[in-house]
């Protein structure tokens, strides 16, 4: 990355965290999770006793990918939204026969360290990464134009979206996806909300670590002088909502600067800076529809925890 683009990434950080700290209710987005320490933390989030989503959602793409491939037919271009690091990847590529794979992540670096593991384990592939938001429709590179193509978007990030906005993004995703699109996504199962919380909230610590890393940052490039110890990790399901908030809760009132501005919060006061939507089938079915995609199949493990879905396109005749 040129210091020219690092300066301008700071200053939307910056502009961010100014932002969102102004606010009645306060928030940091929680796109800046994820620098350095904080894609760590989040991998050792993933291999948590209490955090169910990834061992139970490559669990079903280990049993149930290949017939992904036997619906949808071999030979498709595998276009990833996020680039995918994880072991799921290799997983899923090989069990649908792909022709070839594209990752499209907005992160420059994420997108080279997910094309350099993928093709360590799967070195004849074809891999064509895209740099770019892919929250609105893009253009894929020429080479795939025309080919069929199967969108995949595991982890049920879908969840960390609003229901208009998971709407609005998997419209985009269609569209992105050309003639004949299908889409093989994971969502996260609505459940006993004890469940839920535990695994945002961990014994070992290690999520409000992950949660108490973003004023870490704020302090480290912002010029923040945030005590960390003035704040805790909350993690509370809204059931009129369907999701899990995680929160960061002032201990005490307390006073900071940041970004050149000073800030101050109440004792109990919360920094909002993730929700995580949990779907009832019913509603994945919904989403789906909404979305001018129509399910085909899904496949849930045997405790209900989580869902894989395959969606097909409206093949061309659904408006975008
Ligand atoms: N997509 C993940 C999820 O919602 C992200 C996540 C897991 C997360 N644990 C978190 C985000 C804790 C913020 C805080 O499950």
């Amino acid at each position: 990355m040129t210091s020219s683009t690092e300066t301008l990434l700071k200053d939307d950080f910056a502009d961010a965290v100014i932002e969102g700290l102004s606010q009645r209710r306060k928030v940091i987005p929680a796109r800046y999770f994820y620098d350095r320490k904080g894609s760590e933390l989040f991998e050792a989030i993933t291999a948590l006793p209490e955090y169910y989503p990834t061992r139970t959602e490559t669990a079903l793409l280990d049993a149930h990918a290949p017939e992904i491939g036997r619906i949808a037919g071999p030979g498709k271009v595998v276009v990833e939204f996020g680039s995918g690091s994880s072991m799921k990847t290799p997983v899923f590529v090989e069990a649908v026969r792909a022709a070839a794979y594209v990752p499209i992540d907005i992160s420059a670096d994420f997108l080279r360290d997910a094309a350099a593991g993928l093709s360590r384990a799967l070195p004849d592939l074809d891999i064509l990464p895209v740099a770019a938001d892919f929250t609105k429709p893009i253009a894929l590179p020429r080479s795939v134009e025309g080919r069929s193509m199967i969108g995949f978007f595991p982890g049920s990030t879908i969840g960390n979206l609003s229901h208009a906005a998971a709407v609005d993004l998997l419209r985009a995703f269609r569209i992105t996806l050309g003639a004949d699109p299908w889409l093989a996504i994971g969502i996260d199962l609505r459940k006993n909300p004890r469940l839920i919380e535990a695994a945002y909230d961990d014994a070992a610590g290690v999520t409000a670590a992950f949660n108490l890393n973003l004023l870490a940052r704020v302090n480290r490039e912002l010029g923040g002088d945030i005590p960390l110890d003035a704040f805790e990790h909350h993690a509370v399901w809204n059931d009129d909502l369907g999701r899990i908030e995680m929160h960061l809760a002032a201990t005490r009132d307390v006073r900071f600067h940041a970004a050149g501005e000073t800030f101050f919060l109440r004792d109990g006061e919360t920094i909002h800076t993730e929700n995580s939507h949990k779907y009832m089938i019913e509603e994945t079915r919904l989403l789906a529809r909404a979305a001018g995609w129509q399910p085909i199949r899904y496949w849930t493990d045997a405790r209900d925890l989580f869902s894989l879905h395959l969606w097909r396109g409206g093949g061309g005749a659904m408006e975008p």
